[in-house]
């Protein structure tokens, strides 16, 4: 029998004061007579430079045109793009829909984050990016092994930023580590615009083309010359409102995110079987999950149902449980991918079966996180 949910997977906060601002800006939009790319866009595009701590910033429709966008103004086409195989196939997509191969790493198992020395073995004369995921809104703890790789080959690195709004690595934030980074706003995100993304950059060069390339390769917005192929990934002052009500609550998102981690941390040393992934000190993760490893006995999928028909509780989406390197679309299309044949992905393996994800959001009270590890207590114990 299914209990009712207790502790959802997610839940959207907006007081009652933030949901009539945003009518109010949603007026306020319907009379100015323009819907897309103007006034709140930019300032949106300011204020999202500013967190990241970047000279630009670019808003576009998705996570996944954000990420496109470098791509093709890093002319990766007819090249390859080294990134992580424990991704969202978003990141493969935008690769190669820039025209380039992929070549998947295999990760780390104690951080999910890429291997560093399967990177440095993988990266070829022909690779023109690097994609760094920063996996659960964690930053690698080896992030500047990375970037002396890259810049000893001479390959930029482009973050995916997806997760990771807000996340630090000794005191800098994500989206400012590499040429450019692409960050995503799809409701389940740190922030979220609805549906949207960002990238960021301090290449005035690569800002410039990103222009071009979001709105079908035009060079200019006011005539209809065309230089580039690009193509509609405009945004709109909609979703540009929704995001500057989110970078006034950003700071405070955050702080939220990490006390509720923090409990989980407390909460979950009474529960040895299960062991959350310690994030060195020099990194500070933005929480967008918060990730546990499980024994190899225990099935997932099992402990899943059990936990959500026995007390309520919904694990949230793995990060990832299913390998890019495996998906079955790479099979139908072996030569959208240039690993060799005998790349093995181990640890990407273990980690895709043995992690959980625990739900957290603001919002979420510190009676259900509670909750939600003593349930899991209670079903461990009556493992068979
Ligand atoms: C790691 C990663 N990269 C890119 C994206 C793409 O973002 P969007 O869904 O906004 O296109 C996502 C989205 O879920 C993601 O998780």
């Amino acid at each position: 029998m299914s209990s009712a949910v207790k502790v959802p997977l997610l839940r959207l906060s907006y007081s009652d004061a933030e949901v009539r601002e945003l009518q109010d800006e949603l007026a306020a939009i319907l009379r100015s007579n323009y819907l897309t790319m103007a006034s709140r866009v930019k300032e949106f595009e300011r204020l999202f430079a500013g967190f990241c701590g970047t000279r630009f910033a670019l808003g576009t429709n998705s996570g996944t045109s954000a990420l496109e966008i470098p791509l093709r103004a890093l002319r990766v086409a007819g090249g390859s793009v080294v990134m992580p195989s424990n991704t969202y196939m978003a990141t493969p997509i935008a690769a190669v829909k820039a025209g380039a191969k992929v070549i998947f790493t295999d990760c780390e198992a104690d951080n999910l984050q890429m291997d560093p020395d399967d990177l440095d073995r993988k990266i070829r004369d022909d690779t023109r990016a690097v994609l760094l995921v920063h996996i659960g809104g964690i930053i690698s703890p080896r992030l500047e092994e990375i970037q002396r790789i890259c810049a000893r080959r001479g390959v930029p690195l482009v973050e995916d930023a997806a997760h990771a709004h807000g996340a630090e690595y000794r005191d800098r934030r994500a989206g400012s580590f590499g040429e450019a980074a692409g960050f995503s706003f799809y409701p389940t995100k740190v922030l979220t615009t609805a549906e949207g993304g960002m990238m960021t950059t301090d290449r005035e060069d690569l800002y410039q083309l990103g222009t071009v390339f979001r709105e079908h390769g035009k060079a200019d917005h006011g005539f209809n010359v065309h230089t580039e192929i690009g193509d509609n990934w405009r945004f709109s002052e909609i979703h540009a409102a929704l995001g500057i009500q989110q970078m006034r609550k950003a700071d405070s998102i955050l702080a939220e995110r990490r006390r509720l981690a923090a409990l989980y941390d407390r909460l979950l040393d009474t529960v040895p079987e299960i062991r959350p992934l310690r994030i060195p000190a020099h990194v500070r993760s933005a929480y967008y999950k918060y990730i546990v490893f499980l024994p190899a006995h225990l099935s997932r999928d099992r402990l899943k149902s059990r936990l959500k028909d026995e007390f309520g509780v919904m694990l949230t989406g793995e990060v990832y449980s299913d390998p890019c390197h495996s998906q079955p679309v790479f099979t139908r299309q072996p030569e959208l991918v240039a690993n060799a044949a005998g790349d093995r992905f181990p640890a990407t393996e273990t980690v895709c079966r043995q992690h959980a994800c625990l739900p957290l959001y603001p919002g979420l009270r510190d009676e259900e996180a509670a909750y939600v590890v003593q349930s899991l207590k209670q079903v461990l114990v009556t493992w068979n």
